[in-house]
């Protein structure tokens, strides 16, 4: 029997609605009733906070300086997960989250380690995060219809609630039984506040847990299990520890949960900093990342069993994180995949998307129905990396393309618009109007300094075809392998550029990309486009359609 009449038949059994446009993916799924595979969902969702509500899982992710910033997604059965919201829809922590020129810019700033949760008293979803060290912001999302509805938002409104004058560092946010809130933070040593009625003040705050030799801690996750409290702490980048005490002010005891774990793929770092999570029947979860460069860091899980006592430990495959568990839950409900088409149809962007900062909202627009994205010019920069407006994505692995179509028809004397591959050694396969003529090129050697001031600005190292008077759309494709390539080996993974005028042949352009598998700017690569002006504003592409694939 063929794969797809497989999954034909699955989906009958499976009783998926007949409204579900996408129906079931492919193959993999008939596998996925009853196992699934490690990582969960192979794309850069690092610093995981993950919880339920009712049917609904979500996981909220850091995103440092890409707007908007702090993804939620969510999951029914803690495998298959989609983007549905960002806890911070504007980057509200100083005006270089603007990207206002080469000298004020927030690359590698803004959000790290933050935590999420759903408060069922008032039926609120609150972010909360430490900031450049400083200041810690909160986010609030209330009337959610989350507790009326098994767990389903109706309503993501979220709101600049609060600001705490000082740093929460990769703080963890625990709502207790009786509805009090704690929120465990701290690097080395770590601290215990505990948050006034509302949620959005201190009332008191210490130190609960100095580690044995100074060991560096941080990543804290708090809750509350069989009555005891737990603070999960990482030492990056290979180990977890379990806090557990009978009070939340301590003091706590000790013990590993995972010390330099090997697996489930080869070449990454060791699964480590995560958080755990139960199934509505009762089974646990813990979910990490593991450093997963050049791709970022990506999400695996692994169920935990309890001690009698109340220490949790791994269920491991022989001294090894899991590559193959079985499904955590078995249900019908289904998210859309991360692959496929996006054509711009909406009324908004999808959460699949991130701008490079805070982007210029009068500079780009959807245009409604088939119209797509509309990206005019929002700066006049020889920069990349200083251009506004730059829309990136998330690359699915281990190998992927993005295909972008792009009408070039309103472009301006002097604009650069393409699809790039966006990091801080980036390329990318891009359209250049000088005078009337538009042509292809290949760019590579944009490069971000150890400070992430711009080192590079990028070479053109090829050249294609000057396009025809009257063209309209044009085809690009950045193809990317992001197989880890973290440790244990020297291979350097690649990237090539293409393009087509009629969108069925493709053409490379310009030699392969050598990406860097540094982690030190955290964020992995990205597709994107972008359009920016080297002498005018008033020029516009518009994004007809993005496509991504497994390869
Ligand atoms: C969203 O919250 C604001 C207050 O921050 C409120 O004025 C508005 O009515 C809310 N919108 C919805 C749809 O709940
Ligand atoms: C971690 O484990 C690997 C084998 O999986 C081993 O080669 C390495 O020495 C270990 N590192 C530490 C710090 O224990
Ligand atoms: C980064 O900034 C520091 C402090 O300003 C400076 O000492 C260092 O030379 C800079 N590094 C680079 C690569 O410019």
């Amino acid at each position: 029997m063929r794969a797809s009449n497989v999954a034909c038949l699955l989906s009958l059994a499976l009783n998926v609605p007949a409204s579900y446009a996408n129906p079931l993916p492919d193959p993999v799924l008939v596998d996925r009733a009853t196992n699934f595979n490690n990582p969960v969902l192979w794309e850069d969702y690092p610093d995981l906070d993950v919880f339920r509500v009712g049917d609904v899982f979500y996981y909220s992710s850091s995103t440092f300086a890409f707007s908007p910033g702090a993804p939620v997604l969510k999951s029914y059965d803690l495998v298959n997960w989609t983007p549905v919201s960002h806890s911070v829809p504007t980057l509200n922590f100083g005006n270089k989250y603007n990207l206002n020129s080469a000298t004020d810019r927030a690359y590698v700033k803004g959000i790290w380690a933050s935590t999420l949760r759903h408060r069922s008293s008032n039926d609120m979803f609150y972010w909360i995060g430490c900031v450049e060290s400083s200041k810690t912001y909160i986010w609030t999302a209330p009337n959610s219809g989350a507790k009326a509805n098994g767990g389903e938002v109706s309503n993501w409104n979220w709101t600049a609630a609060a600001t705490i004058n000082k740093c929460y560092y990769d703080c963890g946010v625990l709502i207790d039984d009786d509805d009090t809130m704690y929120v465990a933070f701290g690097n080395s040593g770590i601290q215990v506040a505990q948050l006034s009625k509302d949620g959005l003040s201190e009332v008191k705050s210490q130190k609960v847990f100095t580690p044995s030799g100074n060991t560096y801690l941080e990543g804290s996750r708090m809750y509350k299990y069989n009555g005891n409290y737990y603070i999960f702490v990482t030492r990056p980048a290979n180990a977890e520890f379990v806090l557990k005490s009978k009070s939340p002010w301590g003091p706590y005891e000790q013990k590993t949960l995972v010390d330099n774990i090997s697996g489930p793929l080869p070449n990454a770092g060791v699964s480590h900093q995560g958080g755990i999570v139960d199934t509505k029947d009762g089974k646990w979860y813990y979910v990490a990342f593991m450093d997963s460069y050049p791709g970022g860091r990506i999400p695996v899980a692994a169920p935990i069993t309890w001690s009698s006592d109340g220490w949790p430990s791994l269920v491991k495959d022989g001294n090894a994180w899991g590559k193959t568990y079985p499904m955590p839950v078995q249900t019908s409900k289904t998210v859309p995949p991360p692959v496929g088409t996006d054509d711009f149809t909406g009324s908004s962007l999808s959460h699949e998307w991130e701008w490079n900062h805070n982007p210029d909202n009068s500079k780009w627009k959807l245009a409604g129905g088939s119209g797509g994205l509309v990206l005019q010019t929002a700066t006049i920069t020889d920069d990349l990396f200083t251009a506004r407006n730059t829309l990136t994505h998330r690359i699915i692995g281990p190998k992927s393309t993005g295909t972008f179509r792009i009408d070039v028809s309103q472009m301006k004397d002097g604009d650069r618009a393409g699809a790039a591959l966006f990091r801080d050694i980036a390329g990318y396969i891009g359209v250049y109007k000088d005078g009337t003529s538009s042509k292809v090129v290949m760019v590579n050697n944009l490069n971000l300094d150890s400070n992430w001031s711009t080192k590079s600005k990028g070479t053109v190292a090829a050249t294609g075809p000057t396009l025809a008077a009257g063209t309209t759309d044009i085809w690009l494709r950045v193809q990317a392998d992001i197989t880890p390539a973290f440790s244990g080996t020297s291979a350097q993974r690649t990237t090539t550029f293409w393009y087509s005028t009629d969108g069925s042949k493709y053409t490379q352009l310009g030699s392969a990309l050598a990406m860097t598998n540094s982690y030190t700017f955290f964020t992995g690569y990205r597709y994107a486009a972008f359009n920016h002006a080297t002498k005018a504003l008033g020029g516009s592409v518009t994004v007809k359609s993005f496509t991504m694939q497994n390869i």
